[in-house]
């Protein structure tokens, strides 16, 4: 591994799995392995999980974790190439990465899209150029269109489960449902999501959205994709709910129907299935509160989980460089 950025840094999936939950087992087993290094985590965004889980699987392995809010605390980072720097942004990401990358062994950035202009978006411009200067390993901690350390998380929680429940030889049926929200979100976590239950490949993979909700097909290639809630969630064994706004015309919400949040009355019609959210989640928008406080909800185990995620690819990281 040389950045994670995508499931195509995450080599096999099943193995970055494995190692996860060795260090949920055992979490200072590799002390010393980041003995003497830094880590530096860059926020453009609000952060709960994400910072924190870096932070404690960082200090895990024995690094010295560095957080900097560039939004709040840095200049103003200018990111196009022969911009001429006369209005609002202060530094160039050409002269900062490299900087940043003598400071720290491994970089992490957190940046969000505008939601407004998709082709900038969906070029992943700031991760890439931060990638292209900086010098060392990049670990994405959302970027404008995936999310992949919240991804491989998902990916662990659901295994996890399946071991825990004696499951393993089942092939499970996983759902991802849009969910009305107050605000236009990005579609990260569900492209993300999406990209990494089609290349784990060990589930019955369905998406299911109102008609103008549609994902990137480059991510949701492989799922069956409905617009029929009710039919996607029967016999689902894990549900995962997510609002995000539209792709096509970009960044928008379109439809926001109440029905689609999900309620103990929409689970009738699994495998009893146990649910899944990212966080920060909107209760009785999204989902209401007697789904999310009810025994088949998995989201805190799953935000734990972030920590394990954070120290496997860290630790493959180390271990490369
Ligand atoms: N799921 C997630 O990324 O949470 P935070 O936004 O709090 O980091």
């Amino acid at each position: 591994m040389k950045n994670f950025i995508s499931v195509q840094d995450a080599g096999d999936i099943n193995s970055l799995v494995r190692k996860a939950l060795a260090y949920k087992a055992d979490p200072f087993k590799d002390r010393s392995l980041g003995a003497g290094k830094r880590i530096g985590l860059l926020f453009l965004n609000p952060s709960l999980r994400t910072r924190l889980s870096t932070q404690v699987a960082a200090a895990n392995l024995g690094m010295d974790p560095i957080v900097f809010n560039v939004d709040k605390e840095g200049w103003a980072l200018e990111f196009e190439e022969g911009a001429i720097m006369s209005g609002n942004t202060v530094e160039h990401v050409k002269d900062a990465a490299p900087i940043l990358g003598q400071y720290f062994d491994i970089l992490c950035i957190r940046t969000f899209p505008s939601l407004k202009n998709r082709d900038d978006d969906y070029s992943e411009m700031y991760i890439k150029q931060f990638m292209q200067y900086a010098g060392v390993p990049v670990i994405s901690l959302e970027s404008a269109t995936l999310h992949p350390l919240q991804s491989l998380t998902d990916v662990i929680t659901i295994t996890e489960h399946r071991l825990q429940t004696g499951t393993m030889a089942k092939r499970p049926k996983v759902v991802l449902t849009w969910a009305p929200h107050v605000k236009a979100l990005p579609q990260c976590v569900a492209n993300s999501f999406s990209q990494w239950i089609n290349a784990w490949g060990e589930a019955d993979f369905v998406i299911t959205h109102p008609e103008d909700y549609h994902l990137a097909k480059a991510y949701t290639d492989g799922a069956t994709i409905t617009h029929n809630q009710a039919e996607a969630l029967e016999g689902a064994d894990y549900v995962y709910v997510k609002n995000w706004s539209t792709f096509r015309d970009y960044g928008k919400i379109y439809e926001n129907d109440p029905a689609w949040m999900l309620t103990e009355e929409s689970l009738r019609g699994t495998n009893n299935a146990k649910v899944m959210h990212c966080l920060p989640v909107r209760r009785n928008v999204e989902l209401s509160d007697e789904v999310l406080d009810s025994q088949n909800s998995l989201v805190t185990r799953q935000a734990g989980n972030r920590v394990w995620a954070a120290q496997a690819v860290i630790s493959e990281l180390l271990s490369n460089h």
